[in-house]
């Protein structure tokens, strides 16, 4: 028999061969916490029967349906959204089969609702400078996400890009009081110097993914970027692939501000990693542009599969039935009290962050000047490295400048005892790799 390469790039591989709540088993039956959700995916917990069984019922209804048909599970999970979930402005409903497919469907989506209202020069998309949104060409050379750019720059498409807010780091002291609006101000300069008239989007995280582990703009940061974007006729795209659905305590991430983002964007947790599938939802006004425009919104083969919109279904209903926002909240405020009691004086922990269930620790060569290690160290690899060997999956994080981020996202139905758990590895695991540096 052939030797096939698995991965495609030889690395580590372990097999998990069964998980169940917020565990994974390896084939050794060893138990291992799953502080990650897999790649802050795993929501509502692995092993739920009901969405086990909707799949296999969708699955047994038909093996597959065109994209834009109804079916009874897509009805399911349109009925949830529009009940639960989404915000009243947001009407219009893409899926894709990913949180890729879902940006690239976004930026699209921009682009055809500025040319469908007459604004033909705005083709351009702002990005951010740490940010991660996706691994298509587009998607990731509108990413701040350098480790991810290797080998293709020369082939990359070109978007402008701004700075993102990372208080900790800001250029004007850490946390310095004004930080906000100096991130706006770089906003508004870009736009300005790009061309007003040349910008269709702005598309970012609320909270920063995995990219800048949990990075947390200051409070007046959002708001004022959604005035200023509404200024200058630049639709506010929002990313919550990672924050969306509850992952920071709240249905979404940029309800911890008021504001509303023109396109929200989803992936992971929308079908709690049962299915694969990403959705884009976009206001009113939008799809009715687009849809007298006459422009194709087309769907990808699998987007909105049959399947995983029932998982979809099943997930966001024992969402809501359990109540597991709240707890997402709640639990990610007993994760960040035990992580902050933990870290605080870490002399080598500069900041613990995040909100609700995602948060993340940067790890320094020294915390009164932020001095990073090495990046041949390695710190964060090996950190998620011992981790996995004292039972515990951490989501290493950063990139380029930003390293030695350590993220944790786990299932919302965690309990006090395993996020203490979580908690007193992840400090063993940087006590370990620290001693050994
Ligand atoms: C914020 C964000 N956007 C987009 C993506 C890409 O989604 P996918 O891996 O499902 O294509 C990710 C994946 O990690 C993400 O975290």
């Amino acid at each position: 028999m052939q030797k096939l390469g698995w991965p495609f790039l030889a690395g580590r591989n372990i097999t998990i061969n069964k998980a169940d709540g917020v565990y994974l088993y390896d084939d050794r039956g060893r138990e291992i916490i799953d502080a990650a959700g897999g790649a802050i995916v795993a929501n509502v917990g692995h092993g739920r029967d009901r969405v086990v069984e909707a799949v296999a019922e969708a699955t047994r209804q038909h093996s597959y349906v065109v994209p834009p048909w109804l079916t009874p599970s897509r009805q399911a999970m349109l009925d949830v959204l529009g009940e639960h979930w989404l915000p009243d402005h947001l009407t219009r409903v893409h899926c894709t089969s990913g949180g890729t497919e879902a940006n690239e469907a976004a930026m699209k989506i921009a682009l055809h609702y500025q040319q469908a209202i007459g604004e033909a020069n705005r083709t351009k998309i702002i990005g951010r400078s740490i940010s991660y949104h996706g691994t298509t060409l587009a998607t990731a050379s509108i990413s701040g996400h350098p480790n991810r750019k290797h080998g293709l720059l020369g082939a990359l498409p070109k978007f402008p890009e701004v700075a993102s807010p990372y208080p900790l780091r800001c250029p004007l002291g850490s946390y310095h009081p004004n930080a906000g609006q100096y991130y706006v101000d770089l906003l508004e300069d870009i736009i300005v110097s790009e061309g007003p008239q040349s910008i269709a989007g702005f598309l970012a995280e609320p909270i920063i993914g995995s990219s800048g582990g949990a990075i947390t703009p200051p409070d007046d940061y959002w708001p004022a970027v959604t005035d200023l974007c509404s200024r200058y006729g630049v639709l506010l795209i929002m990313d919550e692939v990672m924050t969306g659905f509850g992952r920071t305590g709240k249905k979404f991430g940029h309800q911890h501000w008021q504001i509303e983002p023109d396109i929200l964007v989803s992936g992971k947790g929308l079908a709690g990693g049962y299915a694969p599938l990403g959705g884009v939802f976009a206001s009113e006004k939008i799809g009715l542009a687009i849809e007298e425009a006459n422009y194709p919104v087309m769907f990808n083969t699998f987007g909105a599969h049959p399947a995983a919109c029932a998982a979809a279904a099943e997930v966001l209903s024992i969402m809501v039935e359990e109540q597991l926002v709240q707890r997402s909240a709640s639990m990610g405020d007993y994760l960040h009290q035990q992580l902050h009691a933990a870290f605080d004086q870490h002399p080598n922990v500069a900041e613990v962050r995040g909100k609700g269930l995602f948060a993340a620790i940067e790890i320094v060569a020294d915390r009164e000047s932020l001095e990073k290690f090495d990046i041949d160290l390695q710190v964060s690899g090996r950190v998620v490295a011992s981790g996995l060997k004292h039972g515990v999956f951490y989501y290493g994080g950063g990139t380029g400048e930003v390293r030695d981020i350590v993220c944790m996202g786990p299932p919302f139905i965690v309990s006090e005892s395993q996020c203490d758990q979580i908690v007193s590895v992840l400090r063993q695991s940087v006590d370990e790799v620290i001693e050994a540096i």
